[in-house]
């Protein structure tokens, strides 16, 4: 019980971190929130038009996520990885530091499912990359990956990962809905573009 919720607030406040925001600052990018979308993650570092900074964000957003997991694993088990993978991505989306307005949760997201089951966050970063080569929408891209997932632990033999993968994908279509509408009006960007 309270272990338990020890592990859970522990992968909150790692996934709290808002990893765009640091790099963007210690890069001297600037304010990310007002820069593009104003959205904390990769996706938006590469509007500065630096590269690396985009990745460093990236990898950093993704591997907070994955060792969120692998903490509660290995300190309370498969219910306690399960968790902390879901207030992890609560963390990212709604951190206590930026008043609760974080990010959209795709990068971390990925370093979850890698963490928790790595064929699940492999096939999920395959839909991620599919869908951005064709069509260059790094949201669209992403909701598929999100919304595929449940789908996906069922097909790859982990069924008691698709209520985890829902509720996670749930969250990215709630922080998307700005996107959603972009999509369907035809004015969102593509990657890379401003
Ligand atoms: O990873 C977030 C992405 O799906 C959308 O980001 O900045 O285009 O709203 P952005």
């Amino acid at each position: 019980g309270l272990w338990l919720a020890i592990l859970g607030v522990a992968g909150y406040l790692l996934g709290s971190v808002p990893f765009g925001v640091v790099v963007a600052a210690a890069m001297g990018l600037g304010d990310l929130r007002k820069i593009g979308s104003g959205n904390i993650g990769a996706t938006n570092v590469l509007r500065t038009g630096n590269r690396k900074a985009a990745l460093a964000t990236l990898l950093l957003d993704a591997a907070k996520g994955a060792v969120a997991v692998i903490l509660a694993h290995w300190l309370g088990g498969d219910d306690a990885a399960q968790l902390a993978a879901f207030t992890a991505l609560l963390g990212h989306c709604f951190p206590v530091w930026l008043r609760f307005r974080g990010g959209k949760g795709v990068a971390t997201f990925l370093g979850i499912l890698l963490a928790i089951f790595w064929p699940l966050g492999l096939a999920a970063c395959a839909v991620w990359l599919v869908v951005a080569a064709l069509t260059r929408y790094s949201s669209l891209s992403a909701l598929l990956a999100a919304v595929c997932s449940p789908i996906l632990a069922h097909v790859l033999g982990r069924p008691d990962l698709s209520l985890l993968c829902l509720a996670l994908a749930i969250i990215i279509v709630l922080r998307h809905s700005a996107n959603i509408a972009r999509l369907r009006a035809g004015t969102e960007p593509k990657i890379g573009q401003k």
